[in-house]
């Protein structure tokens, strides 16, 4: 893998309300039009043999939001894996569903389920879908199923490290981010793969994510080429 190429994506989609008021239209046109510029970054992620992309659909705190808003988003992300299925699976794309499933509606969960089998034996792209996620629920969730195997023996206290901690994530093969590309002009994480982001090179992009194309791809990955990633260590001697 060249290492000047980020084998895991990461992207919060943010912005969609401001395009769709910027428009005098309702937010959650806003939502609707993102779909193409998901579409869009898949293909290009394809097309440039990323193996990894896990995009934030809708957060943990996003439950907050107006009722009206929220059952768009609920229902939209049903009806994209639905429209697309067949598409992910040209592509090689296989689906993940990364999140809490608490809180979710049964036909929701059970697209989520069918794309992921359906598509299970697809290995060009993994595109991880992060819906009802929070990262501090991650790691909390994981913390607590660690104390609940070690208080029944399952797990061994000297066992219990960092991996340990990991393998109880809610998608433990999930690898670190390598990119993490925020639309819309924020400069925050909202909680967003807390862990996964420990050594994330961050590109924030004005762009709203219902405008973001194959152009502002380009320009984050050629960023991302030009960064010297030292993990904590020193710049290797000549
Ligand atoms: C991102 O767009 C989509 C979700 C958070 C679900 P927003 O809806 O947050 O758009 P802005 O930030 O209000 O413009
Ligand atoms: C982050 O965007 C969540 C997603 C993109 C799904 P938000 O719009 O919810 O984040 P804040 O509220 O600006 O931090
Ligand atoms: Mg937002």
């Amino acid at each position: 893998m060249d290492e000047n190429v980020p084998g895991h994506i990461g992207i919060i989609m943010d912005g969609n309300g401001r395009w769709a008021e910027a428009r005098g239209l309702p937010r959650v046109e806003g939502h609707r039009a993102g779909e193409a510029s998901i579409m869009e970054t898949v293909r290009e992620c394809v097309r440039r043999r990323i193996p990894w992309l896990t995009l934030f659909a809708f957060s943990t705190e996003n439950w907050g939001r107006p009722p009206e808003e929220v059952d768009f988003l609920v229902n939209m992300s049903r009806d994209v894996l639905q429209r697309r299925l067949e598409e992910f699976n040209s592509l090689g794309v296989r689906l993940l569903h990364l999140g809490l499933r608490e809180g979710l509606p049964d036909d929701v969960l059970a697209w989520f389920d069918l794309a992921a089998e359906a598509t299970a034996g697809n290995a060009a792209l993994t595109l991880t879908i992060a819906f009802n996620y929070g990262g501090r629920r991650e790691i909390f969730e994981a913390a607590l199923r660690a104390a609940e195997d070690m208080a029944s023996g399952k797990l061994r206290e000297d066992d219990l490290d960092e991996a340990a901690l990991r393998s109880r994530f809610y998608r433990p093969e999930l690898p670190d981010i390598d990119l993490l590309i925020r639309t819309g002009g924020e400069r925050r994480l909202s909680n967003f793969m807390l862990w996964h982001c420990a050594y994330a090179e961050f590109f924030f992009c004005d762009a709203l994510w219902p405008d973001f194309r194959a152009p502002h791809l380009e320009e984050a990955l050629r960023d991302y080429a030009r960064r010297e990633r030292r993990f904590g260590a020193i710049r290797p001697g000549p």
